[in-house]
C-alpha cells in the first residue's frame, strides 16, 4: 500500500509499505478516503518534535472505512464508515473515564503527560497515522465513530481534531457573556475558535496573525474583527488599548511552538533549539489578557521547557488552562451543531491533493502558499 514516509526535516514522500494487519483483539483496520495535513504535523515536518523517526506515516486526522475488526470489537462492523478521533484511547483507565482522553493512560504508556496520538512521533506512542490507504486503528471500540447518516465526508474529517480544538480552545477559555476574546493564530484551529467563541456568548471576538489571506478569511467566516500583528509596534499594548487599557477577558492560544514574531524566540526556539519552540503567541497572550482573566492554551508546545514569563501569570492572577482536545468527548454536542447548520467546519478547506502529491501538499501548507488553510488529502483507491 501506499503511505507517507517521512524522511527527515522538510523531507517526506510516498512509499510503498506493508499493510497494517490486527495486532490486538481491540484493533480494526481502516481504509482511509480522505485525511487532513495539520498544524500540528508541520512542527513534525519542521525537525521540532523529538523522537520523530525517519520511515514514519504521520496524519492523525483521517476517515475511512472498516476492513477488518478485531475479535474484541463489538461495535463496528466490516464496512462501517468511521470517522477516527485523533486520540488513541483506552476508554478505560482513570482519566478516560473522566473524558480526558487525550491524557488515556494506557496507549502511550512510556509518557505521563499526553496518551497516544496517530503519527506523531514515539513521544506520543510511535503509532503510525492515516495519510496512507490504511491505517491501525489500536482501541478501535473506542475512538472510531460510524459517520451519521446525511454528513458530509469533509464535514466529519474535521470533526477528528480542528473543530473540537477550536471548541475546546474557546471551552477552557471560560468565556462568559459579553467577554472580549482575543485568538492568536488564523490557521484552521484559530478560524474554528473564533467562531466557536461566540456559541459560549462572547461579545467581541480579535483575531491575531500576519498572514492577510487568513485574516480575510476569518473575518468573514467567524466573523470577527482580524489584524494583522506585522503592522503593530506591539501587539500586546494594540490589545490594551482595543479593551480600555484593562486587556482582553480571554485569551487564546491557537499558534503554538511555530510562532513568529519575536527574534529572541525565533532564534532560541526554532533555530538553536534551545527551548522547545518559539513561544511569542503564549507571550502575547499573556501579557495581554487582562488581570484575573484566562489563558487557553491547545497551540502544540513540545515536552521540554520553554521560556514563559510565568511571574506575569502569578502576579496578575492568571488561570492558565491547556490541553490535547479530548475529541470523543465532544463529539455529540458537534455532531449536533453541525447536523443543525450551526457550524460548517467545510469550509475551511482549501486544496485537496492525491495521497501521492504528498510532498507539494506540505510545501504548500507549510510555506502557507496558494492561500492554504486547510489541505486534504485523497487516496488514489478513494477519489
Ligand atoms: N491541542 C490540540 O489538541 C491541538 C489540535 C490541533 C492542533 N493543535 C495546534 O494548534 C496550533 C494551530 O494549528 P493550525 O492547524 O491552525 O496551524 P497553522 O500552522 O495552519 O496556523 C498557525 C497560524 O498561526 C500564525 N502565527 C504565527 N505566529 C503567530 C503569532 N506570534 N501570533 C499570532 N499568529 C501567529 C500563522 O501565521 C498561522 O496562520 C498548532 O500548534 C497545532 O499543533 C493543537
Ligand atoms: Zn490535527
Ligand atoms: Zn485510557
Amino acid at each position: 500500500m501506499l503511505a507517507m514516509n517521512y524522511r527527515g526535516p522538510y523531507r517526506v514522500r510516498v512509499d510503498h509499505k506493508p499493510m497494517p494487519e490486527i495486532q490486538h483483539p481491540r484493533d480494526a483496520i481502516v481504509q482511509v478516503t480522505r485525511a487532513c495535513i495539520c498544524g500540528s504535523d508541520l512542527h513534525l515536518y519542521h525537525g521540532m518534535v523529538p523522537d520523530t523517526r525517519v520511515g514514519s506515516t504521520f496524519g492523525h486526522e483521517f476517515i475511512g472505512i472498516v476492513r477488518e475488526v478485531g475479535t474484541a470489537v463489538e461495535n463496528l462492523k466490516v464496512g462501517d464508515k468511521v470517522l477516527v478521533p485523533f486520540n488513541i484511547a483506552c476508554g478505560q483507565c482513570v482519566f478516560c473515564r473522566q473524558g480526558l482522553f487525550a491524557n488515556c493512560h494506557e496507549s502511550n504508556s512510556m509518557s505521563t503527560a499526553v496518551g497516544g496520538i496517530f503519527g506523531y512521533s514515539h513521544i506520543a506512542g510511535g503509532f503510525d497515522g492515516g495519510q496512507t490507504e490504511y491505517v491501525r486503528v489500536p482501541y478501535a471500540d473506542v475512538g472510531p465513530t460510524v459517520i451519521p447518516e446525511g454528513m458530509n465526508d469533509e464535514d466529519a474529517l474535521l470533526l477528528t481534531d480542528v473543530l473540537p480544538t477550536g471548541y475546546q480552545a474557546a471551552e477552557m477559555g471560560g468565556i462568559k457573556t459579553g467577554d472580549t476574546v482575543v485568538v492568536f493564530g488564523a490557521g484552521p484551529v484559530g478560524i474554528m475558535a473564533a467562531r466557536c467563541a461566540w456559541l459560549f456568548g462572547a461579545g467581541r471576538v480579535i483575531v491575531i496573525d500576519h498572514l492577510e489571506y487568513r485574516l480575510e478569511f476569518v473575518k468573514k467566516y467567524a466573523p470577527c474583527e482580524a489584524y494583522n500583528f506585522k503592522s503593530m509596534d506591539d501587539p500586546v499594548v494594540f490589545i490594551k488599548r482595543m479593551t480600555d487599557w484593562l486587556g482582553a477577558d480571554v485569551c487564546i492560544d491557537a499558534v503554538g511552538s511555530d510562532a513568529c514574531g519575536n527574534a529572541m524566540q525565533t532564534i532560541t526556539g526554532k533555530k538553536l533549539l534551545l527551548q522547545a519552540g518559539s513561544a511569542t503567541a503564549l507571550h502575547w497572550a499573556i501579557n495581554s489578557v487582562k488581570k484575573g482573566g484566562i489563558v487557553s492554551i491547545v497551540g502544540v508546545y513540545g515536552p521540554t521547557d520553554n521560556l514563559v514569563p510565568i511571574g506575569n501569570v502569578v502576579n496578575k492572577g492568571i488561570t492558565v488552562r491547556a490541553n490535547q482536545t479530548s475529541v470523543k468527548r465532544l463529539l455529540p454536542r458537534l455532531i449536533e451543531h453541525i447536523q443543525n447548520g450551526i457550524l460548517s467546519p467545510k469550509d475551511i478547506i482549501t486544496h485537496r491533493f492525491a495521497l501521492e502529491d504528498i510532498a507539494e501538499a506540505y510545501h504548500i501548507f507549510s510555506s502557507k502558499l496558494d492561500a492554504c488553510i486547510k489541505p486534504v488529502l485523497v487516496p488514489n483507491a478513494s477519489s
